[in-house]
């Protein structure tokens, strides 16, 4: 059967020289989409920003004006975790004051991007979204916030991502997750720093898997309610730091926990992605952790 052509349209994406953003419009533009973005490169990054984004240097705040040109707003900018926990008054105004004028100004329909730290130190795993938020962090706190503020507004759909790797996660910055700087140390020669004992697991999922996942969400009708994506698979960083070492030489050091530390264990249920959105992931941990090898020792 031929495949059934998507519709193209104009997409606004927030935080568009970060690494989920920036990876979506190389996605949106290879299917044709006319992508709009801003970011104010606090933790982004200008050269990720592909050719053919209209793009503006500025922050969430600073773009009102011109959004309601587009059909979807995809916002992905966000104050990160570790930033945070220094800066939670910041985190907030980001998060959620920032976050909520933008819901307002923005007259169609929201795809939100948040985060599977609303679910804390779960006990249920997978953790399906109806488990109630536990919020340990500054940042879990802002999100959180923000998609309440959503459901009174409607017209949206929230994507609650658990860690996300891949192509254009930065390798040498103190806020990245941790296979970016997992690989960004032992391509600089310096051992991998595992916190802890590195049995502690995390379900990780590929940027490629993600941005299906937010192109799906955003061709969709407005589901109005929040969707986990992830695999639904624990790795411990031990394991992670293993795969890690079958394509680049190094080592391993063990170096003590940070504050933000205490989630245990994490793997999402995303039976309801599969359900609403019709996805699923693609790529295995080994797969996508060969991919960023092939990118990276190029
Ligand atoms: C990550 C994201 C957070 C997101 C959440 C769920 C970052 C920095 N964090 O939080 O934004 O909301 O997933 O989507 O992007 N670790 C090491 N060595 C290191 C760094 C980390 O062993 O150098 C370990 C940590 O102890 C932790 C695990 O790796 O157990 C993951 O850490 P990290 O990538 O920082 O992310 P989360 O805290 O899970």
């Amino acid at each position: 059967m031929a495949k059934k052509k998507r519709a193209k349209m104009k997409i606004y994406i927030t935080g568009v020289a970060g690494f989920v953003g920036s990876n979506l419009a190389d996605k949106l533009l290879a299917d044709g989409h006319t992508v709009g973005g801003c970011d104010n490169l606090q933790f982004g990054v200008r050269s990720n920003v592909p050719d053919g984004v209209i793009f503006k240097e500025v922050g969430i705040h600073e773009i009102h004006y011109d959004i309601n040109n587009y059909d979807i707003l995809i916002h992905c900018a966000t104050a990160n975790i570790i930033y945070g926990m220094s800066e939670p008054i910041n985190t907030w105004i980001t998060n959620t004051v920032d976050t909520i004028e933008l819901f307002k100004a923005f007259s169609g329909k929201i795809v939100n991007i948040s985060t599977s730290s609303i679910y804390g130190n779960s006990a249920v795993i997978p953790t399906p979204e109806t488990v109630a938020p536990s919020l340990t962090s500054a940042y879990a706190r802002s999100k959180y916030a923000s998609e309440l503020f959503i459901q009174e507004r409607g017209n949206y759909t929230t994507l609650r991502l658990t860690n996300v790797y891949g192509k254009n996660q930065r390798h040498n910055s103190p806020y990245s997750g941790v296979i970016g700087k997992f690989i960004g140390r032992l391509r600089a020669g310096e051992p991998i720093q595992l916190i802890g004992d590195g049995s502690q697991t995390r379900d990780f999922v590929y940027v490629d898997d993600v941005c299906e996942a937010i192109l799906l969400a955003a061709i969709n009708h407005p589901l109005n309610t929040e969707i986990n994506i992830g695999t639904g698979i624990q790795t411990s960083l031990l394991e992670v730091a293993s795969l890690c070492l079958e394509y680049f030489d190094g080592g391993i050091e063990h170096i003590q926990q940070r504050e933000i530390d205490n989630i245990t264990n994490r793997a999402l249920d995303c039976s309801k992605a599969k359900e609403l959105l019709g996805w699923k992931p693609k790529t295995s941990l080994s797969e996508g952790i060969q991919k960023l090898a092939n990118i990276y020792s190029l």
